[in-house]
């Protein structure tokens, strides 16, 4: 039996670490590089990742492909994806290829939609690629689950992974080969409908980055008025936890805040959407994509990359430069 290839696209940061998980338990991964950037291609060289030339070719080869794109992208990948699946050759051609269960007939492709992004779009994604509805196969279309990232990139000490949680939503018919990949990835069906597991992933990040959101504009008024050194000490004092969650939350933004702003424009549209709260999300979390916006385009921690960190690694000086920001007065 062939072990099952893993299609991911693209090789950015968390790309990256579930790359290396699914490799290190033997699993091929493949990904496109067409059109990515310089430091894409270092990341996929780093861990010699196979590099496939064409969308087609990735949707024959995969059992599995992961989209884990920046959120802005998300549905513009799925597009990709479901046009190179529905191409009048790509069912032949993944015919000659045995089925990773050894079934007569190979399982058609799964899809993971894994990026932090609304329901409402998970729903969009998923109308591209759903399942038959009538017993008369509609050719073309692949299985879809919604899902969602929580935690930072899979990274191993001696052997040992620590894992972020996958969940996962939608009522698909799940391989055999589908157990070993979850637990291999850490994922879990929350419920068979799609979109909550987008809502789940909003409702944690909306926790986490709001905190950092609001730790920036904490930190950096404080610093403007020459006031943080005395805010952390009373922070450390009446709330060391609030206070090791905001400096760590704000220490490390700088090279995700290009993203997190789509993410909070998500989010704000998730409590307005799917928990009713008729404009207060998009009002509240529509100000902190405002937050992060400005770091990204008005700041130069903007930047930041991930892989190679220069400024806003201390508070101090993350406080600094947000402070004396373009559009600060
Ligand atoms: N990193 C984390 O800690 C973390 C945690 C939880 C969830 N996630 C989720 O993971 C997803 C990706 O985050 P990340 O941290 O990996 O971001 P990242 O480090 O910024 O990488 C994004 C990757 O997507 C590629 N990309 C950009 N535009 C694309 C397009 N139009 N089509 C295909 N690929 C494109 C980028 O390529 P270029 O280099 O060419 O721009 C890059 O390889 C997000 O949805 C996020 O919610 C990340």
């Amino acid at each position: 039996m062939r072990p099952a290839t893993i299609g991911i696209v693209s090789i950015g940061d968390m790309g990256l670490g579930m790359a290396r998980l699914l490799k290190s338990h033997n699993y091929r991964v493949v990904t496109v590089a067409e059109g990515r950037s310089e430091h894409t291609i270092a990341r996929i060289r780093s861990a010699g990742i196979e590099t496939l030339s064409t969308d087609q070719e990735l949707v024959v080869q995969a059992d599995y492909v992961l989209s884990i794109v920046p959120p802005r992208n998300a549905v513009a990948t799925a597009k990709r994806i479901a046009e190179a699946y529905a191409l009048p050759s790509t069912a032949s051609f993944r015919d000659d290829i045995e089925d990773v269960d050894s079934r007569p007939k190979r399982s058609k492709l799964y899809y993971l939609e894994l990026n932090a992004v609304p329901a409402r779009l998970a729903s969009e994604m998923a109308a591209l690629f759903d399942e038959p509805t009538t017993a008369t196969e509609t050719p073309g279309r692949c299985h879809f689950l919604d899902g969602g990232i929580i935690g930072g990139p899979p990274t191993s000490t001696q052997d040992v992974w620590k894992k972020p949680s996958v969940v996962l939503s939608g009522a698909v018919d799940l391989p055999p080969a589908f157990k070993t990949l979850a637990s291999v990835l850490n994922m879990k069906l929350v419920s068979p409908r799609i979109g909550a597991a987008s809502t789940l992933k909003m409702s944690f990040a909306a926790l986490t980055k709001g905190l950092t959101a609001l730790s920036i504009l904490s930190f950096s008024t404080a610093h403007k008025e020459s006031l943080l050194p005395e805010l952390l000490a009373l922070l450390e004092e009446y709330s060391p936890r609030t206070a090791a969650l905001a400096t760590n939350g704000v220490i490390g933004m700088s090279p995700k805040a290009y993203r997190w702003e789509d993410e909070m424009r998500g989010i704000g549209e998730t409590f307005d959407t799917e928990g009713g709260w008729d404009g207060v999300g998009v009002g509240v979390y529509g100000g902190f994509a405002e937050i992060y916006r400005t770091i990204a385009e008005d700041t130069i921690l903007g930047e930041e990359r991930v892989e190679h960190r220069v400024r806003g690694t201390t508070v101090d000086d993350a406080a600094l430069i947000i402070a004396s920001r373009k559009s600060s007065h």
